[in-house]
């Protein structure tokens, strides 16, 4: 493929650290399509004639059918998807497919390639994201009063209800779709090709014409900076890396969940799975593997980083290293997602054993210093102080919940507490309470997840 050049053929182990066809194969499809607007372009602008182009478009159609049939002869020798593409062209189609190359460079070619892949696979992680939205928020919608624990330093808190602590996950889940389409995906948006090498060409090339045939808003204004950038990809993996890290922090509230010291939830059969030795276990690995997933993500983007901060412009080979890295980051993800959303369509929760842990911590004793402000006019700090005084007599006194106190205790330390101040410190009471927006009332989930499903629509 270097013609005069060379006389010697590649060192085997150079052909092998050099050939990237066993991972770039997968841009086929973009290949051919930038192939195809770049003869159109070509043949518009006179460069190629009519007939050529022709033959082009048709050899390109019957590469792709070859390559869909699996019957295209992928070669290590001709190193990358473009070259073996080209060189099968031209073997099929004769002189005309020798033309294709005219006006541009495998550096233009691949960074335009790798950038339509990038932007397809980020619509669809983004897709995906709104897919795990939409169960997230009907199950919240189905246990919208269900109460739970609420946790701050993984100790007891306050009672929340479990619809709203599915639904946190959907806000995340949407600052991640706006980061993946208004952040990656906008950034994207300029076409690269017609860059050449480096330095542009001097055939009068129609760059507006490829670039909208391409999809993109119009061409790239650098062509240094569009043959030598990965922006493109370090952004998405960058928003993907975030969208899995909240991923993960789900995956582990579901292994703590099912475990048998919370038994807040059940996992399916089907995402479940057994111990060879251990006949009792049910093991929730695909939440396992999905905090791993997360923690390969992010190293790949930290790894695509580090192979893009120390090159000068323009293009380096180091950059071909990009695809396996960014490949594998849409792949992990594509699965944690689909994992994710079984796991969470068929998970069972065991509402006794929320409301039980529920109320289990005292978790309802701001609501009586909140009462004590309210009613009495208490200092917020005086009204901490003798609640804390409360929980301390309960505790003494070994009984588990302050709704359960009987009133004289409460009074034994402040005589003005009363049996209606008492019957507020159920965990049923404590979340109708916390009513104010954005806050953990059932009326809020409802609201929210109705909110949700019309901007869903
Ligand atoms: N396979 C190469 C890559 O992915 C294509 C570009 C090669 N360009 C070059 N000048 N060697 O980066």
């Amino acid at each position: 493929m270097w013609g005069g050049r060379f006389a010697a053929q590649p060192d085997d182990a150079m052909q092998a650290i050099n050939a990237s066809i066993d991972i770039d194969q997968r841009l086929w499809r973009e290949d051919i399509e930038g192939s195809k607007a770049h003869a159109a372009m070509l043949a518009a602008k006179a460069i190629i004639t009519p007939e050529d182009n022709a033959a082009i478009q048709a050899g390109l159609d019957q590469i792709a059918a070859e390559i869909e049939g699996g019957t295209f002869p992928f070669s290590r020798e001709l190193e990358d998807i473009h070259l073996n593409i080209e060189a099968r062209l031209t073997e099929r189609i004769g002189e005309a497919g020798k033309r294709l190359h005219t006006a541009r460079s495998r550096n233009d070619q691949v960074a335009t390639d790798f950038k339509l892949w990038t932007m397809r696979a980020t619509r669809e992680a983004s897709d995906g994201l709104r897919a795990l939205q939409k169960v997230l928020v009907k199950r919240a919608e189905e246990h919208a009063e269900w109460v739970m624990p609420g946790f701050t330093h993984l100790q007891t808190a306050q009672p929340v209800t479990l619809g709203h602590h599915l639904l946190a996950y959907v806000s995340m889940a949407e600052r991640d779709r706006v980061r993946l389409i208004g952040g990656a995906l906008e950034a994207a948006w300029e076409c690269p090709l017609g860059s050449a090498a480096l330095a542009g060409t001097p055939y009068p090339i129609d760059r507006d014409m490829t670039a909208h045939a391409l999809g993109f808003h119009g061409p790239s204004h650098n062509s240094l900076d569009a043959v030598a950038s990965r922006d493109f990809a370090l952004g998405a993996l960058s928003s993907l890396s975030i969208a899995v890290t909240h991923l993960s922090r789900l995956a582990e509230e579901i292994v703590l969940w099912t475990s048998p010291q919370f038994g807040f939830a059940n996992l399916s059969d089907a995402w479940s799975t057994g111990s060879s030795i251990m006949p009792q276990k049910r093991n929730p690995d695909a939440a396992e593997l999905i905090r791993a997933k997360a923690a390969r993500i992010g190293a790949n983007f930290a790894a695509l980083n580090g192979l893009v901060q120390k090159l000068p412009l323009a293009y380096a080979k180091d950059l071909q290293e990009d695809k396996a890295l960014t490949f594998a980051a849409f792949d992990d993800f594509a699965l944690s997602l689909t994992a994710m959303i079984g796991m969470i369509e068929t998970l069972s929760f065991n509402r006794a054993a929320l409301r039980e842990a529920a109320a289990r911590g005292y978790s309802t004793a701001t609501d009586l210093a909140d009462w004590l402000v309210r009613e009495l006019k208490t200092p917020f700090r005086e009204a901490h102080e003798i609640t804390g005084k409360i929980v301390r007599r309960a505790e003494e006194t070994g009984v588990a919940e302050l709704a359960l106190l009987p009133l004289s205790d409460f009074q034994a330390i402040e005589p003005r507490i009363t049996e209606a101040a008492r019957a507020l410190l159920t965990v049923e009471k404590s979340v109708e309470s916390r009513d104010c927006y954005g806050g953990t009332a059932p009326q809020r989930v409802r609201e929210q997840a109705q909110r949700w499903m019309e901007m869903f629509e």
